[in-house]
């Protein structure tokens, strides 16, 4: 059992955070035998919710988890900490896409952004959920002067989960038989999920579905709203699916991740595949385990794919424009 390991939860008294922790606590991210302390931050007037939320950790008596601290200051929240899962921001409603939260949400992260330079551990790794989540990790990036900016990365975790299954059940194969699902983009409804070198069993993804008008179309738009049809159903937006990809997103970061089944990640831009430089983009990404990722390189896009990737891209660029006041670097 090594040193403990200190994971910082934004928002940690909301809905996701309640998935969430016990993840952590039980060992999602780093393994069953690396002890954590949950670092949890929210805002003034919830702190007697998270309160509640500590004292449920504790009857958990979780055998990883040494120390539970509650705080509504980042810097405290942050302090030392190996990884920062900012999640805490306001989710949107029906009838609202995810980028007309920026306003609200947008200015959260200069200040997160901020702390984190001055309090987490020399070694943090950043995983942005709160939404629009590409360009708050932008915000919270260009606020973190001195952190490495590829210490930085947003969730598009979920929508691969979401297109493994979907792909699953079209082809009535387990989702654990999926494997190289891209999400190409922002977390948005123009996000592209790729499926052209995925595969199912073994066997070419649009082999396995045999149906190239579904993939082209109801696969898509089915992905890239599946956000909004659960706001629909559930009346809120997804929280459980959401706090697994979290753990997921962050457990690929420090485990290997290998080219036989890459991760979906949002990271900044060196302009691979003709993706515009500098925006927070979701790639497909092998990591080495100790919190570095790389973007898999030499994957053929057709034309189809090229023209659903640059409607993501420009919509992160237009976000970008959208921002620009708060990005301090
Ligand atoms: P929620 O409203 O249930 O909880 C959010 C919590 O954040 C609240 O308790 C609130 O008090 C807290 N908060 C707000 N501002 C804060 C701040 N400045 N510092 C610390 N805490 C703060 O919402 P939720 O359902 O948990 O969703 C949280 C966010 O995650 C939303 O923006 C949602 O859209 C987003 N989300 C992203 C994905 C993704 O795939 N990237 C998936 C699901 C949800
Ligand atoms: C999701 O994809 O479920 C989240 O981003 C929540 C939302 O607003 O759709």
């Amino acid at each position: 059992m090594s040193n403990v390991k200190r994971v910082a939860v934004t928002g940690a008294a909301g809905q996701i955070g309640y998935s969430l922790l016990p993840m952590i606590a039980s060992g999602g991210i780093f393994g069953p035998n690396q002890k954590v302390a949950l670092q949890l931050l929210e805002v003034t007037p919830v702190l007697g919710a998270l309160e509640g939320v500590k004292m449920e950790l504790e009857d958990c008596a979780f055998p990883l988890l040494t120390e539970v601290t509650c705080s509504d200051d980042p810097k405290a929240a942050f302090k030392d900490t190996d990884a920062c899962l900012l999640v805490g921001s306001k989710p949107r409603g029906p009838g609202m896409e995810r980028k007309d939260l920026l306003q609200d949400n947008g200015k959260i992260f200069i200040g997160q952004g901020q702390a984190i330079a001055e309090a987490a551990g020399p070694d943090v790794r950043v995983i942005v959920v709160g939404n629009p989540c590409n360009t708050n990790c932008l915000i919270a990036m260009h606020n973190a002067s001195g952190v490495p900016q590829d210490r930085f990365t947003a969730m598009t975790r979920l929508d691969q989960s979401r297109a493994k299954a979907q792909l699953a059940n079209k082809s009535g194969k387990h989702w654990s038989a999926v494997k190289n699902v891209t999400i190409w983009g922002n977390h948005s409804n123009t996000q592209y999920p790729d499926w052209h070198h995925a595969t199912i069993d073994g066997v070419p993804a649009a082999q396995a579905v045999n149906d190239d008008a579904w993939l082209a179309g109801d696969f898509i738009a089915t992905v890239q709203e599946r956000g909004k049809a659960i706001i629909n159903a559930r009346g809120k937006s997804s929280a459980m699916s959401a706090a697994q990809a979290a753990c997921d997103h962050a457990k690929s970061l420090f485990t290997v991740t290998k080219k036989d089944d890459w991760a979906s990640l949002c990271v900044i831009s060196d302009g691979s595949y003709g993706t515009p430089e500098g925006i927070i983009s979701s790639f497909p990404c092998t990591t080495d385990g100790s919190g570095n990722w790389q973007i898999v390189q030499g994957l053929e896009m057709n034309d189809f794919s090229k023209q659903k990737a640059e409607i993501t891209w420009q919509e992160l660029v237009s976000e970008r424009e959208m921002v620009q006041g708060l990005l301090a670097n």
